[in-house]
């Protein structure tokens, strides 16, 4: 399967929520969450919906990669918080876009949505029934969190990231999968609920499982990526997967401090922001877990 990501964008929300700010609403503090995180603030929607921040995210992708927007035949919006049921978050962005036809979906692969996004549309643009995706992901998590539990309301925040995939000559690598989370340890039901400590140790093996993977399937080193783009959900579970990898810290490209857990957000987020800082091309690994419990990686030129 060979594709790459002819460009990217983002959307955050300007509205702030700052560790201070969390002061005022449990017991915290802003040396707890910074020390215990990574994590010094999060943006919230103003008035935004999970719709227009994909909208504006995708538009950004658009407009930066100079794409016409007719030429988009498929759109996959990776998301856990779609204001209803259907039409799909990707359906609202395809009529958004005016496009008369396209395929358009929505998946729930919680933060690793993303990259099995990702996954799919490689897939299905390898069958050259299409040429053209916008992948998404898009989070309002500040409307599901639980404003009384401090051990997770402090973690989440807002936004989107978009990514424009094509066929290509250079070469890509997936590595997607799941493993049931038997003990409710990470769900949504109406509220987040976690127990962190679990999620924290299965989060470090899983990141570590799907960069040794995807890595084997290139048949490649880390030496011969430019930037790994971890899913951001906690600085100390990136710290641990670099020390036990013996991966230099500095090689994973990370935002937690200024947007928290972006969920199936937070990885297209980060690559938009590397993008913006390295417009040559490059090759990176994505890696990222979530609920399910899922978790995956992938190899992209970008
Ligand atoms: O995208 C995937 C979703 N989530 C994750 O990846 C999260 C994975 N887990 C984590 O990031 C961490 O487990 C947390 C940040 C959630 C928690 O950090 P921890 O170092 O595992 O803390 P802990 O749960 O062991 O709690 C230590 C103490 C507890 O007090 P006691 O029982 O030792 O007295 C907690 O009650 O810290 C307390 N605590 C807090 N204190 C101040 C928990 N949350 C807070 C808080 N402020 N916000």
């Amino acid at each position: 399967m060979s594709v790459h990501i002819k460009a990217t964008g983002k959307y955050i929300p300007n509205g702030v929520l700052t560790n201070k700010d969390f002061e005022q609403i449990v017991e915290t503090s802003d040396e707890w969450i910074v020390t215990r995180t990574g994590i010094k603030k999060r943006h919230k929607v103003v008035e935004e919906t999970t719709v227009d921040m994909a909208y504006y995210a995708a538009m950004d992708a658009i407009n930066k990669g100079s794409i016409k927007k007719e030429d988009i035949d498929l759109i996959i919006v990776a998301t856990i918080t779609g204001e209803q049921k259907t039409p799909s978050i990707a359906n609202a962005v395809q009529m958004r876009l005016g496009l008369e036809t396209a395929m358009s979906f929505d998946i729930n692969a919680a933060c690793t949505g993303f990259i099995y996004a990702l996954e799919v549309a490689s897939a299905l643009l390898s069958t050259f029934a299409y040429n053209r995706a916008l992948v998404i992901g898009s989070e309002t998590l500040t409307k599901i969190v639980d404003y009384t539990d401090r051990n997770t309301c402090i973690l989440f925040g807002d936004g989107a990231g978009a990514a424009i995939v094509e066929r290509s000559k250079d070469a890509s690598h997936f590595f997607s999968q799941a493993k049931p989370d038997y003990n409710d340890y990470l769900t949504v039901k109406k509220y987040i609920h976690m127990d962190g400590k679990r999620v924290y140790i299965f989060a470090v093996d899983a990141m570590a499982t799907s960069i040794e993977k995807v890595l084997e399937k290139a048949n490649l080193t880390i030496d011969d990526i430019d930037a790994i783009i971890p899913h951001q959900a906690n600085e100390r579970i990136v710290q641990a997967v670099s020390k036990n990898m013996n991966i230099p810290y500095e090689r994973f490209e990370m935002n937690i401090a200024e947007y928290g857990n972006t969920s199936a957000a937070s990885i297209p987020i980060t690559l938009a922001e590397y993008k913006e800082k390295h417009p040559d091309k490059k090759r990176v690994l994505l890696v990222g877990f979530g609920g399910g419990f899922t978790y995956g990686a992938a190899i992209v030129n970008v």
